[in-house]
C-alpha cells in the first residue's frame, strides 16, 4: 500500500518539473507525453536494490510493502526490475546481476528528445522491459505508430500487460531486436534502450531513408556513449556521440561475467617496461582518448584502483579474456610511470600506440568521432565519415 501522503499526481508533476529544471525535457510535446503517463504504473513489484545490511554487490527484492519501493518510483533513478534473468543467482533469492530495469526518467527523456520525431512517425523500440518507455512513445506518437520489441517473453508479457493496463495498446513483440521487427517496417525511428558494441544492420535496413536511430554504443572499456545515426538511401547509416547512455548490453553482446582478477595470471612470466602516458588521460569517462583507446583495442577491458592511503597512487589494470594482461603503476608528480605485461598481446603497446595516434590527431574530444553502418560492419572515423583514421580501427569483438 502507499504511503498515506503518497498522492502520485503530484508526484509526476514535480518528476516532470525536475526534468525540465535539468534540462532533459525542453520540448512541450514530449513533457505532456510525459504527464499522461504515471510512472509508478509501470514500476513491477518487486524492484531490486543492493542488500545494505551485507554491503556485497548482491541485490534483495524490495515489493510495494516496503517505503523504498514507494519513496524511488518518481524519483530521477533506474531500478532494477529483473535480476538473473528472471533466476536470483544467490542464496536466499538474492540477484547478482541486473538483467531489465527500468531506465532513469532523465535519460529516458533526453533520448526521447533526441528521436526528434514528426507527428505521427513510424517507431520501433528495442526493450521494451516495463512498457514505461513505450508508453510515453504512445503517448506522444499515438499507440497506432509504436512497435516494442522484448527478447525476454516473461518481461514481453509483463510489458504488455502494464501498457494494456495503463490503457495503451501499441505492438508488443518478443524476439530478438538486433534481428528489428521485419513483419512490422519500415519505420520513421529506431530507439534501442539496450546498449550495442554492433549496431545490427537489420536496424539500419528497417528505417526508412531519410530517418535516424538513436542508441547507446560502446564496448567493454569506454563509456557507453549514445548515438544518432541518420539513414541514407543507399543503406548505409552514419552518426555521432551526442552524449552519455549507461545502459545494460543487448542478451547477445554482454560483457564476460567475472572480476578483472579472474583474467590475470600473476604467476605469469611479466615483461616490463616505462611509460611517459598518464593512465589518467585513458581512462577519463567520455574523454576523446578513452574513445580511441576503447574503439582501437580490440576486446580490452579495464579496472582501475586507487590507492587507500593519501598518497594519490593508483594502478590501471588492462586485460582481455584471452591471457594477456598489463598493469600501469601511477605515481603523482613523476612523470613516468612503470608497466608490467604478460601473455599473447602487449596491450599496453596497444594502447600507447592508440594514444600517440590520438594525440598527433589533435586530442579530438570523443563527439568529432563517428560511426557508420553499412552491410559490411561498423567502423569509427574523424570529423567526416570519409577520414577514416590512419590506424584502421577495429571494434571489439
Ligand atoms: C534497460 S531495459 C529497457 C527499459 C525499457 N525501455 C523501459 O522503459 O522499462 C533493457 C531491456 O532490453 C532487453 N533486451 C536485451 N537484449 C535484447 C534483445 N536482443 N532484443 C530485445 N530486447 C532485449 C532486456 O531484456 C531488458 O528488458
Amino acid at each position: 500500500m502507499p504511503p498515506s501522503d503518497f498522492d502520485a499526481g503530484e508526484r509526476l508533476v514535480d518528476l516532470v518539473d525536475h526534468l525540465h529544471q535539468v534540462g532533459a525535457l525542453t520540448d512541450p510535446r514530449w513533457r505532456d507525453a510525459f504527464l499522461q503517463v504515471p510512472r509508478h504504473l509501470f514500476v513491477p513489484d518487486p524492484v531490486w536494490a543492493e542488500d545494505g545490511s551485507r554491503d556485497d554487490g548482491w541485490m534483495i527484492p524490495v515489493g510495494r510493502d516496503d517505503p523504498y519501493w514507494w519513496e524511488n518510483v518518481y524519483a530521477d533513478f533506474a531500478l532494477p526490475t529483473q535480476v538473473d534473468d528472471g533466476a536470483p543467482a544467490g542464496e536466499d533469492g538474492r540477484g547478482r546481476y541486473t538483467t531489465s530495469s527500468i531506465s532513469q526518467p532523465s535519460l529516458v527523456a533526453r533520448m526521447l528528445e533526441a528521436l526528434t520525431p514528426v507527428d505521427g512517425a513510424r517507431v520501433l523500440e528495442i526493450g521494451t522491459a516495463t512498457g514505461y518507455n513505450c508508453a510515453l512513445l504512445c503517448a506522444r506518437l499515438g499507440a497506432e505508430n509504436v512497435v516494442t520489441v522484448e527478447v525476454d517473453p516473461v518481461l514481453a508479457e509483463r510489458g504488455r500487460a502494464a501498457l494494456h493496463a495503463a490503457g495503451w495498446k501499441p505492438t508488443v513483440v518478443c524476439g530478438d531486436g538486433t534481428q528489428g521487427v521485419p513483419a512490422e517496417a519500415p519505420f520513421d525511428r529506431v530507439l534501442a534502450t539496450v546498449a550495442a558494441k554492433r549496431v545490427p544492420h537489420a536496424w539500419v535496413r528497417q528505417t526508412r531513408p531519410g530517418g535516424s536511430i538513436i542508441t547507446p554504443w560502446g564496448n567493454d572499456y569506454m563509456a557507453t556513449a549514445l548515438l544518432r545515426l541518420e539513414v541514407g538511401e543507399d543503406g548505409v547509416a552514419t552518426g555521432r556521440p551526442i552524449g552519455d547512455a549507461p545502459f545494460m548490453w543487448l542478451r547477445d553482446q554482454r560483457a564476460h561475467g567475472g572480476r578483472w582478477s579472474d583474467f590475470v595470471d600473476f604467476d605469469a612470466k611479466v615483461r616490463t617496461s616505462r611509460t611517459r602516458v598518464d593512465p589518467h588521460a585513458v581512462v577519463e569517462a567520455g574523454g576523446g582518448a578513452e574513445f580511441a583507446v576503447g574503439t582501437s583495442v580490440p576486446g580490452l577491458c579495464r579496472a582501475w584502483f586507487d590507492a587507500e592511503d593519501d598518497s594519490g597512487e593508483a594502478t590501471l589494470w588492462l586485460y582481455d579474456t584471452k591471457g594477456a594482461w598489463a598493469s600501469v603503476d601511477y605515481v603523482p608528480e613523476v612523470g613516468e610511470y612503470e608497466v608490467e605485461q604478460a601473455g599473447p598481446r602487449d596491450l599496453w603497446e596497444e594502447v600507447e600506440a592508440a594514444v600517440v595516434w590520438w594525440e598527433r590527431a589533435g586530442r579530438p574530444e570523443r563527439e568529432r568521432f563517428g560511426l557508420t553502418v553499412s552491410r559490411d560492419g561498423q567502423h569509427v572515423w574523424l570529423d567526416r565519415p570519409e577520414n577514416g583514421v590512419a590506424r584502421p580501427f577495429a571494434v571489439a569483438p
